[in-house]
C-alpha cells in the first residue's frame, strides 16, 4: 500500500483534500464519502475553502455518510450527523438530494440500512472514499472480527470505540450501537485513502502497515485491494 507522509497536520490535509478535488473534477458527479470524527475536520475546511475559492465545484457530487451512533442524531452535539454537517454540509451550497446519510434516530435500522444500501446500488459504486481509523483499527463502525460480506449493517459497538466515543460528546452518552457501511462497500471503492493523524495514531497505523491482512484489525484489509492508500502526518507515521 502507498503511504503518503505529510510533515503536518494541516498539509496532510490538504494532500487528502487534493484527492478529492481531483476525484471531482474528473468525474463532477463523483459518489464521494468521507468519515466523521476528529481526523478529516481539516479536510473539510480545505474542500470548504476551494469550494469558496472556485478550485472545485460540488454542485453535481454526490455525498454518501459513512456511520453514525444509533440513538443520536443532529442535536446531538459529537453525532456523526451534528459533525459532518456543521464542518461541512452546512457550509456548501448543497441540495437535499446530494447527501445520504444514516438516520441514527430510525425505530427501524434494518430499513435505514435497507434505504442505504439501495442508494449505493443507485449511485454506486463509491468513487473516493476518506477513512479514519479507529484506535482499534476499525474503519467506519467495522469493528474488529467483522465479515468482509457486510453491506450496511448495525454494528454492537466494542469496547474500545464505546470508550474513545465520550471524546466527542458534551454530555455522558451510552453508546452501544452504530450503523455503518460495510466493508464489501468500502472496499468496492474505486479510490480509498486511509488518513490518520497525531501520535496517538502511531501504533496502530504501524499494525495496519507490518501486520497481515486480518478481520482483527479491519484497517489491516485496505492493504488487500490497490486502490487504497494510507495518509499520515510525520507523528502518526513515527512508528514505521
Ligand atoms: P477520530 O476517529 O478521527 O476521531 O480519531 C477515527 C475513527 O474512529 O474512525
Amino acid at each position: 500500500m502507498k503511504t503518503y507522509i505529510s510533515p503536518n497536520y494541516p498539509q496532510l490535509c490538504q494532500a487528502v483534500a487534493q484527492n478529492v478535488i481531483d476525484c471531482v473534477k474528473t468525474k463532477p458527479d463523483a459518489l464521494i464519502c468521507i468519515a466523521g470524527g476528529d481526523t478529516p475536520l481539516g479536510v473539510f475546511a480545505a474542500l470548504v475553502d476551494a469550494q469558496k475559492q472556485g478550485h472545485v465545484d460540488f454542485s453535481r457530487t454526490q455525498f454518501l455518510g459513512i456511520d453514525e451512533w444509533l440513538g443520536l442524531g443532529k442535536a446531538d452535539k459529537g453525532s456523526c450527523r451534528e459533525m459532518v454537517w456543521h464542518h461541512f454540509f452546512d457550509k456548501l451550497p448543497l441540495r437535499d438530494e446530494q447527501i445520504c446519510f444514516f438516520d441514527g434516530l430510525t425505530s427501524d435500522p434494518k430499513a435505514e440500512c435497507q434505504r442505504v444500501d439501495r442508494y449505493i446500488d443507485r449511485h454506486g459504486p463509491i468513487d473516493c472514499v476518506v477513512l479514519g481509523i479507529g484506535m482499534n483499527g476499525h474503519i467506519g463502525f467495522n469493528e474488529p472480527g467483522v465479515s468482509l460480506e457486510n453491506t450496511c449493517h448495525v454494528v454492537d459497538l466494542d469496547a474500545v470505540t464505546q470508550a474513545v466515543s465520550v471524546k466527542y460528546f458534551d454530555t455522558p452518552r451510552e453508546v452501544k450501537q452504530g450503523i455503518s457501511l460495510g466493508l464489501k462497500t468500502l472496499l468496492a471503492a474505486k479510490n480509498i485513502v486511509v488518513m490518520a493523524s497525531g501520535e496517538k495514531k502511531s501504533a496502530i497505523v504501524a499494525q495496519t502497515v507490518n501486520h497481515p491482512a486480518t478481520v482483527d484489525i479491519p484497517s489491516t484489509l485496505v492493504k488487500t485491494v490497490p486502490q487504497a492508500a494510507l495518509y499520515v502526518d510525520n507523528a502518526a507515521a513515527s512508528a514505521l
